[in-house]
């Protein structure tokens, strides 16, 4: 019997590798792959885990056996899923892992915006904080404000019980149309993504990245929003118009953004480096051990289900995949 070879292009947790280890001859690299490197060290396997790695048709083409790419991740907007389905390639993503893990950075997000946590850090590491006083680093309460969720799935649905917790009010706006589940729900409200802006405090990106979401933010949506209001995004970089932000948040047109993804990432502009009224983290909507966890594992189980032909849930090319 031939044993089926898997790569996995960067270090992962252990839980899915010693799954695929049970099943298949396994390389699994010590560092992140260079480009040119993976596309020699795919050259002979049947299935790709992946979590960072732009997968075009180069890299695809190099794949002389492959049949799977098993992406360790919600997004998969950098593999190129149509062209991996016309040479019968599966991708998978590994959706519900890490809904709770990405809702409570939302809300780390909005907590630290709100009570100007990085400033006050900052302030006090400085060496500025020399007396206490009524006016030192005052923030706003997020009980009564209106959160705003724009693309209303798994994640944007498990900010619903938090924001109650905190009463605050929702409001969401979504590509499908309004929710059922919510219809009838008095703290939950369906709006356009213009009258969402309007009347949000603190607006939240959780839109995949596709060619309709591509700058859905820019200066037109900037200016709709209230001069008090944060926007937070942990959706993909290019769905902001990132010098259109940067504008706005000079001119003073929003109160502040939270950005855990940039739109030319890892690069981010110097200006919001400079900016207090941001915080900025490195894509770590994911990063808790409990969700890298399951990530590595559900990836690892749809490399199996697809090898062993049980069917994956997960598929996300089926409408380019072509069958012999
Ligand atoms: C992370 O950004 C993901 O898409 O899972």
């Amino acid at each position: 019997m031939v044993i089926m070879k898997v790569l996995i292009a960067q270090p992962i947790p252990t839980a899915g590798i010693d799954l695929l280890k049970r099943h298949y001859d396994v390389l699994e690299s010590d560092h992140v792959l260079g480009r040119e490197e993976l596309i020699t060290a795919i050259g002979d396997k049947d299935a790709l885990v992946c979590a960072m790695h732009k997968i075009d048709a180069e890299v695809i083409n190099a794949g002389k056996n492959l049949k799977i790419i098993s992406k360790l991740a919600v997004g998969y907007d950098d593999i190129d899923i149509k062209f991996a389905g016309e040479r019968g390639i599966m991708v998978t993503n590994a959706p519900g892992v890490l809904t709770q893990t990405v809702s409570e950075l939302v809300f780390a997000h909005i907590l630290a915006l709100a009570r100007r946590l990085p400033e006050a850090d900052h302030y006090v590491r400085a060496g500025n904080f020399k007396q206490w006083s009524f006016d030192l680093m005052v923030g706003g309460e997020i009980k009564g404000k209106t959160l705003g969720i724009i693309g209303f799935g798994a994640i944007g649905q498990r900010l619903v019980p938090m924001a109650k917790g905190f009463g605050l009010k929702v409001v969401y706006s979504n590509q499908q149309g309004e929710i059922p589940e919510f219809e009838n729900d008095a703290d939950v409200k369906y709006a356009t993504k213009d009258e969402l802006l309007k009347v949000a405090d603190f607006v939240v990106l959780l839109v995949s990245l596709t060619v309709e979401t591509k700058h859905l933010i820019t200066a037109r949506e900037l200016a709709l929003m209230k001069t008090t209001a944060f926007l937070i995004n942990l959706a993909r970089g290019p769905v902001v118009n990132e010098a259109d932000l940067v504008r706005a948040l000079q001119d003073k047109t929003i109160a502040g953004a939270g950005l855990d993804v940039f739109e030319f990432e890892p690069n981010v502009s110097a200006e919001l480096l400079a900016m207090p009224n941001t915080i900025l983290t490195p894509h770590i909507g994911s990063a808790t051990v409990e969700a890298r966890a399951e990530l590595s594992l559900k990836a690892a189980r749809n490399v199996v289900d697809t090898l062993e032909g049980r069917g994956c849930e997960n598929i996300v090319n089926r409408e380019y995949l072509r069958t012999e």
